[in-house]
C-alpha cells in the first residue's frame, strides 16, 4: 500500500477543554500554530506565543476565536527569564489562571560536529531545553497555588512538552538537537515524578517527520519525499494536525491517569523500518 492521498480522520472537536486556559509557545507557526487551534477548537482560551512571527500569531488567535473561544498573543523569547515571567504575567492579567502549557517553542540550526559553533549548540539548548525548563517552572509554580478546581478539571494542570523521536533516535549533523530533546526526555519525567502528588500531570509528545517549515527540505520535492517515506512504514508525512488533536486528548481529562508518558506520533519512524525486510 504506497497511497499517499488516503485521508486524513475527519474529527469533530469535542469541547474537552472547556474553562480551560492554554498556553503554547512557539504557537505561530508549525506544529506550535495546529495545537494552538485544536486547543481552542476544544474550548480552551489560548495564549498563542511568538518570538518573531506576530502578523501569523494574529491570524492564528483570530482562528481560535472563530471557534468560539478566547485568544490572547504575547510575544517573548523564552529562552529568556524576564520575558517568560512577563508572558506568564500577562497570562495571569488576562485570563486569570493556567491549566494546560504546552512547551513547543523550538528550533533547529544543523551543523557537522566539527564545524559546529559554540553559539549553535547553545542557542538550540536555550531555547528547545531551557525555554521548556522556564516555562514549565512559572506553570508549576500556579499549578501549585491554585490547585484542583473541580469543575475545571480533575488535575491542577497538565504540562505537555514537544518532544522528539529525536530524543531516542541519534541524529548525525543535528547533535544539538538531538541532546535538547534527550534533555527534554529526562526533564520532563523528573518533573512529572516531582509534581504528580500535586495532581499535575507532566508528559511530552514525540513527533516524527511533520510537514512543517522546519524539515522543509525533507518533503518540498519529489525525491526528497520518497526518500523519507524509507522511513515512515506507515508512508505518508505527518500533518501539524496530527500533533494538534493528541495534544487536546492529553490535556483533556480523558487522559487523566497519564503522566510521565511519551506519546510518539511518527507513522512508525521508531520501529527500525530498516528491519522491515532483512536483519
Ligand atoms: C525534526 C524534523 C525531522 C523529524 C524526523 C523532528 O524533530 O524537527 O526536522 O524531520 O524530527 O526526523
Amino acid at each position: 500500500m504506497t497511497d499517499i492521498s488516503i485521508p486524513l480522520p475527519k474529527c469533530q472537536h469535542l469541547k474537552i477543554l472547556t474553562g480551560q486556559k492554554a498556553l503554547v509557545t512557539g504557537g505561530s507557526s508549525g506544529i506550535g500554530k495546529a495545537v494552538a487551534i485544536a486547543l481552542g477548537q476544544a474550548g480552551a482560551d489560548v495564549v498563542v506565543n511568538y518570538h518573531s512571527d506576530e502578523d501569523e500569531a494574529h491570524e492564528v488567535a483570530d482562528t481560535i476565536t472563530a471557534a468560539g473561544s478566547k485568544a490572547l498573543v504575547v510575544g517573548a523569547d523564552v529562552s529568556r527569564e524576564e520575558d517568560v515571567q512577563r508572558m506568564f504575567h500577562q497570562m495571569l492579567d488576562s485570563f486569570g489562571t493556567i491549566d494546560i502549557l504546552v512547551a513547543n517553542a523550538g528550533m533547529q540550526q544543523d551543523a557537522p560536529l566539527d564545524e559546529m559553533t559554540l553559539k549553535q549548540w547553545q542557542k538550540v539548548i536555550d531555547v528547545n531545553l531551557t525555554g521548556q525548563f522556564l516555562c514549565a517552572r512559572e506553570a508549576v509554580r500556579e499549578f501549585k497555588r491554585r490547585g484542583v478546581v473541580d469543575e475545571i478539571s480533575c488535575a491542577a494542570g497538565k504540562i505537555i512538552c514537544m518532544s522528539s523521536v529525536h530524543q531516542t533516535i541519534p541524529w548525525a549533523g543535528h547533535v544539538n538537537y538531538a541532546a535538547s530533546k534527550g534533555g527534554i526526555m529526562q526533564m520532563m519525567r523528573s518533573i512529572a515524578q516531582e509534581v504528580a502528588p500535586f495532581r499535575i500531570r507532566v508528559n511530552s509528545l514525540c513527533p516524527g517527520a511533520i510537514r512543517t517549515p522546519i524539515n522543509a527540505d525533507a518533503w518540498n520535492t519529489k525525491e526528497a519525499y520518497d526518500s523519507l517515506m524509507k522511513l515512515i512504514p506507515y508512508n505518508r508525512i505527518g500533518e501539524p494536525e496530527d500533533i494538534g488533536r493528541a495534544a487536546a486528548w492529553l490535556a483533556s481529562d480523558q487522559a487523566d491517569y497519564i503522566t510521565g508518558a511519551s506519546l510518539v506520533i511518527d507513522g512508525g519512524m521508531c520501529l527500525y523500518p530498516g528491519f522491515a525486510h532483512g536483519g
